[in-house]
């Protein structure tokens, strides 16, 4: 279960998040474990961002009759924040096979903690009923507050971001610019230290699935 822990902000309580979160954040792990880990933790979160999606009434044909269902309309937008939020997806596509995936490239410079765009995905006509943004760390929230403004401009109407690990500030930023977009986190930590990292954090997620650290 999620609860709300301030406005528009859904922090994961479930038992398993708590125990695989504790697991990722541990120096001791390699990049495999850090990526299965990465991926078990977004089954479990795409399970909680996904549970107001709309859907339609159906009939469906069964071997020995109609049974009434509920099919989801309308198509999901996977939004992963490159580097670090590409290995989201698989654990989201573990719960919802046909979400489509677009891909947007932000790097936060060093120095200035600034988002520095250099790619973005997206078909010609984006149709979709929500898109979800994807990236395992929210720091200073300037990346995540980028994407929306680039999702907005796109004319995607519902948004939803989902992150593993989140500073205060981050929040607040991106409450601020994008009130109306609630964030799913599996851990809220302390601050951010003066380089930007999230305390106590897990380190650089993106350095640490890839290999690159
Ligand atoms: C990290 C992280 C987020 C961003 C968060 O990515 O994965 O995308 O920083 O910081 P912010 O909230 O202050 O914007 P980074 O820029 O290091 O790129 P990477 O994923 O390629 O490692």
């Amino acid at each position: 279960m999620v609860k709300a822990a301030e406005g528009r902000v859904f922090l994961s309580d479930h038992p398993v998040v708590k125990d695989k979160l504790a697991k990722l954040r541990s120096i001791d792990n390699g990049a495999r474990d850090f990526r299965e880990l990465v991926r078990e933790l977004s089954i479990l979160l795409a399970y909680e961002v996904t549970d107001d999606l709309q859907t339609d009434k159906v009939t469906v044909e069964t071997p020995v009759g109609q049974a009434p269902g509920e099919r989801l309309r309308g198509a999901v937008g996977l939004v992963p924040i490159l580097r670090a939020g590409l290995g989201m997806v698989e654990g989201f596509w573990e719960m919802m096979p046909d979400a489509v995936v677009w891909h947007i490239g932000l790097k936060r410079d060093e120095r200035t903690l600034q988002p520095m765009q250099y790619y973005a995905n997206k078909p010609l006509e984006p149709d979709v009923q929500t898109c979800v943004i994807l990236d395992p760390m929210l720091a200073t929230g300037g990346s995540a507050s980028a994407a929306c403004d680039l999702l907005k401009s796109w004319g995607v109407r519902q948004i939803r971001y989902v992150g593993l690990i989140a500073a205060p500030e981050g929040i607040e930023r991106l409450h601020g610019d994008h009130p109306e977009v609630p964030i799913y986190l599996a851990g809220l930590d302390a601050h951010l230290n003066e380089v930007g990292f999230i305390v106590p954090g897990l380190g650089d997620a993106g350095d640490r699935q890839f290999g690159t650290a």
